[in-house]
């Protein structure tokens, strides 16, 4: 995750991005960088490391120009070093990007052939190249973007200068966030309402696949097609655009749509993606023989899921408690167990608890946690964060799926430690966990179809969602999310179970959701579906791509896009049901960001 901002004006615009760099450094500060048009031909000053040190760089260097751009990293692609800091450069395109391009590997080795000289480790440093060969062509600055962007595999926020375009921003945004910020003869581009925060707050949000041309009068916007179009421009409040909705309806909306962002932010905690390789954890795990996950909740599910992946990748016996009853069950554990916590907030009182008689007991611990300055954080010996940036809405969404995904980076780490994994398994993962941002993406854009579902779950007042195996948590989870916002009463089955009472329940009444990915019990779960159909229940069915199951009038599906989703099915089936009862609840008219009687911190028992 890093931050963008870009300015086209009137007056000294290098003080400017600065101002509105330091506002983004929440999304990442290991350097840092500004690049402006002097003279017809674009300068940069880049600095590793904080804010600050490219303040004293520019003391040192002043830059002065009424059109720039600025960066502030979060290293994903390459050490934090100044080489690898953002502006990237290349001919005549300078260019900033908060994103990360999957085939730049690809792209690289297809540039490098042709004489383009790489001076970073960067993916970003690509798409200077690709735009400055398309420049070299012919083909005017917009025209050249786009040929560039179609060519890019992966998630993108861009802002571009030209050497000799001097009131010319050019910006795209799929997969990370990008607006258009719109003033008094300046514009503006930005990460979000706070990076424009200071200079205007006056906002377009541009949807996926747009590509702006932004000039000092105004901005030319077009689609994912190249077609023209308007965006709305909408005023938002700057002053705490970090804790405000922007273009959503609730904080729920808002995070569900974060999620390819936070997502590949957590992932590029633990995976190096230059060489594709998961970074080494500080925790011995040869010395371990078994592991004791607490959590409460949404969390609990994730360290249910977790489970799967240890045993059955790593070989390592995992037991999965909920904090509240863990804590008073005084449980035998092995002195070789590593106890870890798994908490949004880091302060959940019983799973702090919990975290803390383990410690007592001399079991190694470890928290994953999305907020770093926590109690778990710091009582735990090792800090295993997720990146999901603050989860407002009560229902937490962005926290468990970057959960998911740090969990499962970790159990590849230990499973390779173990010897559990060969090199062509491991490589075969990442790239599934590679592909995750943009696959997620893609889940989302089902919106309009999970919404027309939704109409139907609004007058119910019960609903039963079906999983087997590691979506049976999945299952849990869909329940747990549409009882909290909706307040329908919901329940979740493994699906093999049902025969042994829950069937009961089962009539023309009941919506019964159900997760189908393309997985080793599909034909099993089919035939649950049939006992299902037999006693006259409705079913809807999430379905990966792949996987036949014939619609009827009361057998709905949507299929997920692509064919089998393999590891990431978990994640992205759960997307789906975040975003069904998202709807449902607007159906109710319920407060969906903050549903009675709960809060978002439990830190009292
Ligand atoms: C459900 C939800 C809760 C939390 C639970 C644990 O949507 O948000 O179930 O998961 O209260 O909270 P943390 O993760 O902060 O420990």
């Amino acid at each position: 995750m890093c931050g963008i901002i870009g300015v086209t004006g009137n007056g000294p615009v290098v003080p400017r991005l600065i101002d509105s760099l330091k506002r983004l450094e929440y999304r990442g500060y290991d350097s840092a960088g500004v690049a402006a048009m002097v003279d017809g031909a674009v300068e940069r000053r880049r600095a590793q490391g904080k804010i600050r040190n490219l303040e004293a760089v520019l003391a040192e260097q002043p830059l002065t120009a009424s059109v720039g751009i600025g960066h502030t990293r979060w290293a994903t692609h390459g050490a934090p070093t100044t080489a690898n800091a953002h502006p990237h450069k290349a001919g005549r395109v300078t260019l900033v990007h908060n994103g990360i391009i999957e085939n730049f590997a690809e792209l690289k080795a297809e540039l490098a052939a042709e004489g383009h000289v790489f001076e970073s480790q960067t993916d970003t440093e690509v798409i200077a190249h690709l735009l400055d060969a398309e420049l070299n062509t012919g083909r005017a600055p917009l025209e050249a973007f786009k040929v560039t962007l179609d060519r890019l595999t992966g998630a993108y926020a861009l802002a571009v200068l030209i050497d000799g375009q001097d009131d010319l921003i050019l910006g795209a945004r799929r997969g990370s966030p990008l607006v258009v910020g719109w003033g008094e003869d300046e514009m503006y581009l930005g990460s979000d309402a706070l990076a424009v925060g200071p200079f205007t707050q006056k906002i377009s949000y541009l949807e996926e696949g747009d590509y702006v041309a932004v000039t000092r009068s105004g901005a030319q916007m077009f689609d994912v097609t190249g077609s023209p179009v308007e965006r709305a421009v909408v005023q938002v409040s700057a002053s705490s655009a970090m804790v405000e909705k922007g273009e959503y309806r609730h904080f729920m909306e808002k995070e569900i749509h974060e999620q390819p962002d936070s997502v590949q932010h957590t992932l590029s905690e633990y995976l190096d993606l230059v060489t594709g390789k998961a970074k080494p954890q500080a925790v011995d795990f040869a010395a371990l023989d078994r592991i004791q996950i607490v959590a409460c909740g949404t969390a609990f599910y994730a360290g249910q899921i977790a489970r799967y992946a240890f045993e059955k990748l790593a070989g390592l016996p995992c037991d999965v408690e909920i904090a509240s009853e863990f804590r008073y069950r005084s449980p035998a554990v092995s002195p070789r167990t590593l106890a870890v916590a798994v908490s949004q907030s880091g302060e959940t009182a019983d799973t702090l608890a919990s975290l803390t008689w383990c410690k007592a007991q001399g079991l190694k611990t470890a928290a994953v946690v999305n907020v770093h300055s926590s109690s778990m954080a710091r009582e735990a010996e090792v800090l295993w964060p997720t990146h999901a940036g603050p989860e407002i809405g009560v229902a937490s969404t962005k926290a468990f799926t970057t959960q998911l995904a740090g969990l499962f980076l970790l159990t590849l780490v230990l499973a390779k430690l173990r010897g559990r994994l060969t090199a062509e398994q491991e490589t075969a993962y990442l790239a599934e966990l590679r592909s995750l941002p943009n696959k997620t993406q893609k889940v989302l854009a089902l919106e309009p179809q999970v919404e027309a579902w939704s109409q139907r779950f609004a007058n119910k007042h019960h609903a039963l969602f079906l999983g087997r195996g590691v979506h049976y948590p999945i299952a849990l989870e869909g329940a747990l999310k549409l009882k909290e916002i909706s307040y329908i009463h919901a329940e979740a089955y493994p699906a093999g179970e049902l025969k042994h009472g829950p069937l009961a329940l089962v009539d023309e009444d009941m919506p019964v959701v159900t997760i189908a990915p393309n997985d080793q019990l599909i034909e099993k779960l089919k035939s649950n579906m049939q006992e299902v159909r037999a006693r006259g229940g409705e079913l809807y069915v999430f379905a990966d791509g792949d996987v036949h199951i014939e619609e009827s009038a009361f057998v709905h599906v949507i299929r997920l896009p692509g064919g089998s989703n393999g590891a990431l099915s978990p994640i992205l089936h759960t997307v789906t049901l975040q975003m069904l009862s998202y709807h449902a609840a607007l159906q109710k008219g319920t407060d969906v960001d903050k549903p009675r009687n709960l809060a978002k911190s439990v830190t009292v028992e």
